[in-house]
């Protein structure tokens, strides 16, 4: 019994380590390969597979995307003007047939966390750097909750 309050006590002071601000873009990569997204997420009938990207675009000259479970419930409903807390898009981007990068964004309480990785995963950029670029193009989106490819509800 008293082991597992301490166990339990333990977990929550992990979790409780991994609050909003030390959020490391490593685990949000990690997490994304541990639901297997590449097999088990939604992909926008426009992106779902290897597709042309558009010149504007610094994701790579072709590319795929997904969009978590969040995402596809708040699909079956309407009125939505935000993405949901929870949502989270993902592009893999291509160049010349290879991934390139595949870049995140995620719905936190707080906002927008923008990451990026090259193809073995290393974290790019993420945080504030990432958002001083991310926003240059998706900040063009805000009305659409800065999501180019998949409308809001
Ligand atoms: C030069 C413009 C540009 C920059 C900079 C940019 N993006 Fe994008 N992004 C796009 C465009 C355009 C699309 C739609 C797909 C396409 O045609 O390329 C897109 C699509 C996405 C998607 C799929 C969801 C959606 O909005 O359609 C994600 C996720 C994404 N970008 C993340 C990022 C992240 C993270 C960064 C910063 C590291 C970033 N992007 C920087 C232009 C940009």
């Amino acid at each position: 019994m008293i082991r597992t309050l301490t166990t339990m006590a333990l977990a929550g002071a992990l979790l409780s380590a991994c609050g909003d601000e030390d959020y490391d873009a490593t685990a949000l990569y990690e997490e994304l390969q541990a639901a297997n997204y590449q097999k088990n997420w939604s992909r926008p009938a426009k992106y779902n597979k290897l597709t042309a990207l558009s010149k504007n675009s610094n994701h790579g000259d072709q590319g795929i995307i997904y969009y978590n479970d969040v995402v596809s419930d708040a699909l079956q409903t309407s009125g939505f003007t935000k993405w949901p807390a929870g949502s989270i898009f993902v592009i893999d981007g291509y160049l010349e047939g290879k991934l390139n990068q595949t870049a995140v964004m995620e719905k936190r309480p707080s906002g927008w966390f923008f990451a990026a990785y090259d193809a073995e995963g290393y974290t790019k950029m993420s945080g504030e750097d990432a958002e001083n670029l991310c926003t240059q193009c998706h900040g063009m989106y805000e009305e659409n909750d800065y999501i180019t490819s998949v409308p809001l509800p």
